[in-house]
């Protein structure tokens, strides 16, 4: 069985040459939507987090990431099941806000928050702020000064040595994210002189799509380490510790699905052991993970409007393209371009036929979402579904490049889809 039918084996269904999505065809879908067009699958969602949850230990609490799918309709759906919300910008708290998030549980991450972005949480309240310079620790101090604000924060820590094995590493080496674990004692120390800054937790996040559950399980118990250093230092447990996002899914062929259940017997293992220190007493421990939980439930679905040679090559042309995906196109940080799962979902029972190239819309080379993809030999008219979508799709992507309407977005729960952002509904100042 190939990758791409597993897949559809594993989270959705098939009648006929028909792909669907909780019950629903995804030809239906483009009938009644139109393409290009975003499609998740509600259930798919709630298994994702259900299996998390059920992996970790009591201690934990999970954030989503909101940068990894912002629609409302799935920050509602997390938060009421009890989900809280990380959050990297002022746009992304109101977000949260109108998804109905209580302000103590968003966590607030991300280099260069602006003054106005702070003066903004500070005013509504927000759970933690991750502070991630001295810079932003004076700006934030002196906010508070101004407006006479208490603010609990978490210093994020860009931990030594090199965090191994992610598709894009955020720590372990140079970056703009957080404070080198080397400075970290002259940071906390700084925040101990800023009375109205409470240093509340430690946070730390490496990396991201991370499929071995030992490598995050080494970065864990890393950050475990400097968390007990950081409450040494001001002599008192802290109140969380957040070791981020990063878990992955599987994307290609060699990949294989995250461990969740060994993960989650080492994450007791180190629970039992560091996780009982008196520094910990109390401590609740937070992953933030994007990816994991949304990934899987979504497909990019596009219509096929052109098939042509050139040179002996076939490309399929389709109504949306990096446009609307820019991670399949390969340019969101892959260092090497390998197709996302790619299916013709009107026609899944029809033979391999032809190996194309599959091109979105645009003037542009870097417009391909697969190379050399084995299809059924493609129509104009057919649809084209693109799986493992639903985290960095529509909210990665350049969508106002070359002018094409944005993409809509349909989640079905139980049989019934809703229309969940409508055709070319991004902020527009008139
Ligand atoms: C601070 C922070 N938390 C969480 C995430 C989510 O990461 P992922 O989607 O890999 O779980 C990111 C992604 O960049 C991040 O920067």
């Amino acid at each position: 069985m190939t990758f791409v039918n597993d897949l559809i084996s594993r989270n959705f269904s098939r009648s006929g040459q028909h792909v669907l999505v909780a019950g629903v065809s995804l030809a239906t879908v483009a009938e009644r939507f139109g393409t290009p067009v975003f499609v998740y699958d509600a259930g798919v969602l709630d298994r994702k987090l259900t299996s998390l949850r059920a992996a970790l230990p009591g201690s934990f609490e999970i954030s989503y990431s909101v940068k990894a799918n912002p629609n409302k309709a799935i920050l509602r759906r997390f938060v009421a099941k009890g989900c809280g919300l990380e959050i990297a910008s002022g746009g992304e708290y109101q977000l949260a806000s109108d998804a109905g998030c209580p302000f103590d549980r968003v966590v607030f991450a991300g280099p260069g928050k602006t003054e106005s972005e702070l003066e903004l949480v500070l005013a509504k309240g927000i759970g933690e702020l991750h502070v991630e310079s001295l810079v932003e620790i004076d700006r934030l101090a002196r906010l508070c000064h101004r407006l006479g604000a208490t603010v609990n924060v978490a210093l994020r820590i860009n931990p030594t040595g090199e965090a191994e094995g992610g598709a894009m590493r955020m720590g372990g080496r140079a970056t703009p994210f957080g404070v080198d674990e080397e400075s970290a004692d002259v940071l906390v120390d700084h925040l101990a002189a800023s009375p109205a800054l409470r240093l509340t937790g430690v946070h730390l996040f490496t990396g991201t799509q991370i499929l071995d559950h030992e490598i995050l399980l080494r970065q864990y118990q890393k950050g475990m380490a400097i968390a007990a250093s950081v409450a040494r230092r001001v002599k008192r447990p802290l109140a969380t510790v957040d070791f981020g996002g990063g878990l992955g899914i599987p994307y290609f062929p060699h990949e294989r699905e995250l461990d969740l259940e060994s993960l989650g017997q080492g994450l007791a293992r180190l629970m039992e052991s560091s996780g009982k220190e008196s520094v910990f007493n109390g401590t609740t421990f937070l992953l933030e993970p994007g990816r994991f939980l949304t990934a899987e439930a979504g497909i990019f679905m596009a219509r096929v409007t052109d098939v042509k040679t050139s040179r002996g090559k076939t490309f399929v042309i389709l109504d949306g393209g990096m446009n609307c995906h820019l991670a399949a196109s390969g340019n969101l940080g892959q260092t090497i371009k390998r197709n996302y799962p790619i299916a013709v979902v009107n026609r899944i029972e029809d033979p391999i036929g032809v190996t194309a190239d599959v091109v979105g819309p645009l003037c542009t080379p870097l417009d391909t979402l697969g190379r050399n993809v084995e299809l059924p030999r493609p129509e104009v008219g057919d649809l084209v579904g693109i799986f493992q979508s639903g985290a960095y799709g529509l909210t990665a992507s350049p969508v106002h490049f070359l002018s094409h309407p944005s993409p809509a977005e349909v989640m079905i729960d139980a049989g019934i889809a809703h229309l969940i952002r409508a055709r070319g509904a991004l902020t527009n100042l008139s």
